[in-house]
């Protein structure tokens, strides 16, 4: 087994809560993830629950230069990777906080609306009122025609994104441990 991968399943077995898994996503599911994002009109996209970049490289390769990433991480040890990770890249920028903040971030930095939301979150190990209250951010902050896309390893929480965005497409990804569902939202 790598490095990383022992690294992330250390971080996994003292933080099992609010990692939810214990291994990064298979490149499978961070192109099926991706690959959600148009590049022409992805301005200003933002990660939530990135753990060590995993996805975050496959969504770097989809954006233009001028493009801004911004990413929400709450465990320190990972924070401290991202940044080793992408300290050369401008696009980026890491904020190590709970996204349930993200609002106050956007009003400091002048960001007035976001292309596209890519989560990792865990929603089904947090409390219903969390998961409700970071994803009603998302879709307050999404631009109309932006997207909101979050994996899943079971079908529990489907109906909570129809609830929270009107609308919802699956995709299923087998090669993944353990195989996992992209749901995305559009904003309307
Ligand atoms: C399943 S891991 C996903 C890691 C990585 N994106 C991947 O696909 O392998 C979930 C990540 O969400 C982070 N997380 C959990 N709650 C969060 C919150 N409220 N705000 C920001 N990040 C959070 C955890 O620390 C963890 O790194």
């Amino acid at each position: 087994m790598g490095q990383q991968r022992l690294d992330f399943l250390r971080e996994s077995f003292r933080n099992l809560r609010s990692t939810g898994s214990v291994a990064p996503s298979s490149r499978f599911l961070c192109r099926a993830i991706a690959e959600k994002i148009d590049p022409l009109r992805a301005k200003v996209v933002v990660e939530l629950g990135p753990g060590d970049g995993v996805i975050t490289h496959f969504i770097l390769k989809r954006l233009q230069p001028d493009a801004l990433l911004l990413i929400f991480e709450i465990n320190e040890a990972f924070v401290k990777k991202l940044h080793v990770a992408f300290q050369h890249d401008k696009r980026v920028v890491i904020i190590y906080d709970s996204a349930e903040n993200m609002g106050r971030y956007f009003d400091e930095m002048g960001i007035k609306q976001v292309d596209y939301f890519i989560s990792g979150i865990p929603f089904i190990m947090l409390p219903e009122v969390l998961a409700e209250r970071i994803t009603s951010a998302c879709l307050h902050w999404l631009a109309v025609g932006g997207r909101f896309v979050q994996f899943h390893y079971f079908p529990l929480m489907l109906h909570f994104y129809k609830r929270i965005f009107g609308n919802m497409d699956v995709d299923v990804v087998p090669l993944n441990i353990p195989p996992a569902l992209v749901v995305c939202c559009e904003k309307r």
